[in-house]
Parts: structure tokens; C-alpha cells; sequence
């Protein structure tokens, strides 16, 4: 395993571009499975979880070409069982189990991995498919489901689960009867995937919205996409150049799907000026405030819970209190211990609601992190501290951002893998 040094203090400066959706990349990969004809995707970000997802669709018995950023997947898939070892090392395998069910009417795959921010169980995605006439049998070692037969659904997810959703919507892409989706995630990356099915031959209504219905078709078509911009790692930019008292213009983002974030940033005093559409600077200027209410994570439009970590990093430069209340993950606040170890002072009033008490200076730790997005968070509060800091596991940050010491170098942080 590899790590990170970072030498802080150094506010980022100058230009980068955001990378594709890394969780619009992944369902969207699972859903070639549903034809043989080929499939180029472009602005694939090069992250581990795309490489974990193409190593499942290669045993399933795809072709995978990765040039760049530009993926060509070809061939049909073989079998219904993808292996356990490969299915083990994310989340967002249990996508293939959808996708399968919507190929081959059945489906066997091992219980999917995935960090470690809370119990994340299955029991949507078995409401899902037990209601689209899918028999199951879920046991601790394999989850297996057969389609019994193809008919109208009202599906009803009593938690609007992104992934759960994205299997409903795989499997009902390929049924020829109308599903109906209620309290339907609607993240972009769900509408990316939904985007990507329309192209492939299906009908969806009300795509962006919670409430979506299909209609599917016997044979889906190979389809040329580019994935959707990566929001959360637009975030986490804008973050880490206000942490670091910096000045960065990022490229290739959609204003549309930044407005949470920038309304806490523009609370806690930050400059965000929106360019274009697709083009944002965000700026320090002066020392930053608590935004004065709440920082709570909701579901799509509300804040993203993958920029919770990075924005309690933030919550520590500014003056004032903060309350950061994360109520979709048990354990994603899991990592402000390390930024205790650094100086900063957060009170854990409970596993989901954490209060930052600010500014506290950080200084440099040897520190490893729980998971991905806490991984990030790290890596800004090294950038902003003072002195040299070491981050462990520095792979469980490239599951989810593409080459990201050299990005963050070409904007004039001091950091290097070791
Ligand atoms: C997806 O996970 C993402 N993963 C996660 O990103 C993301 O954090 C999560 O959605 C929420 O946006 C992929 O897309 C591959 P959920 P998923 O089922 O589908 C609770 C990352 O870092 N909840 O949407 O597994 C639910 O119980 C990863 O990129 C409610 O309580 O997540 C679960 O604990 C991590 N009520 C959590 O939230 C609701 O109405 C997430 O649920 C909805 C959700």
C-alpha cells in the first residue's frame, strides 16, 4: 500500500478539470451487460472502483478496451455468477445484480463490499426485485435471483436508495410492461444511467425527478456516452482551495449540480463566482465564518453526503460553531478523531452529529483513514496544515479520484507518493 506526504501551507492556485462520475461510471458500466452490441463511453475517470467494475464485466466474458479516458466494452456476457473475489471489493457490484437479471433473467452474485461508513444493508434492492416478480434467495454467502415473469410494477423504495434505484431501473429496462419507481433516488449519476438507457432503446419518464417510469424493450442497443462530470469531486476541489486559503478556477462542471455546496460556501463568507455553466472560481478572501445553520446531508438537491468529510475539514477554518449532522451513514464521522490528532476541536454529540468549534490551526499527523471520501478530507487537512504529514492507504483515495497527488500538485500543493 502506498502513501501520501504532504508538506501544507500552501494555497492551491491555477486550473484543473473534473473527472466523469465515478458513480455514474459504475452502474452505467453494469448496464453493457443488457446488450452485445458495443458500447463506447468517454470522460471514464481511471479510478480503482472502474477498473474493480471492468475486472467483474471481463469474467462475465466481455471485451474492455481502456484507452485514456475512452472505454470500448464488446461481446456478450458468458455466465451469471461473477467471481466473489472480484465482487467483494466495492459497493456498486450489486448493480450486476440488476444488470444480470435484465440479461439472463437470473443472476447469482456474492454480497458486494464497499467502505466502511455504515451497515449499508441490501433490503431495498431485495424489495426491488421481490416486487418485480424476481424470486430471491439472500443468504449471508450469496445473494440469487431468478425472474419469474415479466409484468407491470408499482416499485416503492422506502428509502430512496441510489443504487437500489439503479437496479430497478436496469432490470426494468429490459421488461416490456410499464415499472413504475416511487421515491426514486435522483442524483445526476441516476440520471446519467437513466440518460444512458434511453439511448440504449428504453422509455423512461420523469428522469431527475423521484418519481420514474419505464418501459423497456426486448433488445437494447450498443450506445456511444460520456459520463456525466463528477460533482462530489467538484466539491471536494472547491473545498480544499478554501481550506488552503487558495484561488482555483475548475473546468467541466455543471453549475446545476453544485448548488448545495455553494450555498454553505457562500454562508461561510467564501467566493464562488460561476464563469459559465461549465467553468467555476472559487477564491479565499477573507477569513471564513460558520455558516450558522445546520450542515445537514439530504437527499438530491439537499448536500451530498460525499462531501460531508471534506466540508468538516472546512468547518475547522472557520470562526463559530458548526453542526454537522450526516443521518444517512453510521459511521462517517468516524475520522474527526484524526482531525483532533491535528488540532482541530470537534465534539462527537452522536454517531451521526458531529459540532466543529473553529478556527483551530491544524498541524501535520501520520494518519491513515477509514474510507474514501474521509481519505480526501485527510488530504486537504494536510494540505492545510502546518508541517509534513504522511496518509496511509493512499489506494483507497484512488478508488475514487483519478491521479489525484499530480492534480493537486499542478496546482502548487507540496505532495508525493511514497
Ligand atoms: C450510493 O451508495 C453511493 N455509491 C455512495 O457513494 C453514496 O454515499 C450513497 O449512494 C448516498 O448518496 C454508489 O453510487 C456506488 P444509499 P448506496 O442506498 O446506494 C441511508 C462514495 O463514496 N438512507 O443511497 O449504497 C441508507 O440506509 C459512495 O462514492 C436513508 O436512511 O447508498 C444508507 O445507509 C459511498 N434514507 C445511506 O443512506 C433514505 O431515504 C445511503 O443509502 C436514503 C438513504
Amino acid at each position: 500500500m502506498s502513501k501520501f506526504r504532504i508538506r501544507g501551507g500552501k494555497p492551491l492556485a491555477g486550473e484543473i478539470t473534473v473527472s466523469g462520475n465515478k458513480n455514474a461510471a459504475l452502474p452505467i458500466i453494469a448496464a453493457t451487460v443488457l446488450t452485445d452490441e458495443p458500447c463506447v463511453l468517454s470522460n471514464v475517470p481511471r479510478i480503482l472502483d472502474v477498473q474493480s467494475m471492468l475486472d467483474i464485466l471481463v469474467d462475465l466474458g466481455k471485451e474492455v478496451k481502456f484507452e485514456e479516458n475512452t472505454l470500448t466494452i464488446s461481446g456478450e456476457v458468458k455466465h451469471a455468477c461473477p467471481s466473489q473475489s472480484l465482487v467483494s471489493k466495492l459497493r456498486a457490484s450489486i448493480l450486476y445484480l440488476g444488470a444480470l437479471l435484465g440479461k439472463k433473467r437470473e443472476a447469482t452474485i456474492s454480497p458486494p463490499g464497499g467502505c466502511v461508513i455504515g451497515k449499508r444493508g441490501i433490503d431495498v434492492h431485495a424489495d426491488v426485485f421481490s416486487t418485480m416478480s424476481v424470486e430471491l434467495e439472500f443468504s449471508t454467502t450469496s445473494y440469487r435471483g431468478v425472474l419469474r415473469e415479466e409484468q407491470d410494477s408499482y416499485v416503492f423504495l422506502h428509502e430512496a436508495s441510489v443504487t437500489a434505484t439503479e437496479n430497478a431501473l436496469l432490470l426494468a429496462a429490459t421488461i416490456t410492461r410499464q415499472t413504475i419507481i416511487e421515491n426514486a433516488a435522483c442524483e445526476p449519476h441516476v440520471g446519467d444511467l437513466a440518460n444512458f438507457l434511453v439511448k440504449m432503446g428504453a422509455s423512461i419518464e420523469g428522469i431527475g425527478s423521484n418519481r420514474l417510469i419505464v418501459r423497456g424493450v426486448e433488445k437494447l442497443h450498443g450506445v456511444t456516452h460520456s459520463i456525466v462530470p463528477d460533482n462530489i469531486e467538484a466539491g471536494t476541489f472547491m473545498i480544499a482551495a478554501l481550506c488552503t486559503k487558495g484561488d482555483i478556477t475548475i473546468k467541466n462542471i455543471i453549475r446545476q449540480h453544485l448548488i448545495s455546496p455553494t450555498f454553505y460556501l457562500n454562508l461561510m463568507g467564501a467566493k464562488v463566482d460561476f464563469i459559465d455553466n461549465s467553468t467555476v472560481r472559487v477564491y479565499y478572501e477573507e477569513p471564513l465564518i460558520s455558516p450558522s445553520r445546520k450542515l445537514q446531508v439530504g437527499l438530491w438537491p439537499g448536500f451530498p453526503t460525499d462531501l460531508m468529510s471534506p466540508m468538516i475539514v472546512l468547518a475547522t477554518q472557520a470562526s463559530g460553531n458548526t453542526l454537522c449532522h450526516d443521518w444517512m451513514f453510521e459511521s462517517r464521522m468516524f475520522f474527526c478523531d484524526k482531525l483532533v490528532s491535528m488540532g482541530a476541536h470537534i465534539t462527537m454529540c452522536d454517531p451521526h452529529r458531529v459540532i466543529v468549534n473553529g478556527i483551530s490551526p491544524l498541524k501535520a499527523q501520520h494518519l491513515s483513514s477509514p474510507d474514501l471520501r474521509a481519505g480526501i478530507a485527510l488530504v486537504i487537512a494536510a494540505m492545510s496544515a502546518q508541517g509534513e504529514s504522511i496518509i496511509d492507504n493512499a489506494e483507497l483515495i484512488d478508488r475514487g479520484y483519478e491521479n489525484i497527488e499530480n492534480r493537486l500538485a499542478s496546482l502548487g500543493a507540496d505532495i508525493v507518493r511514497i
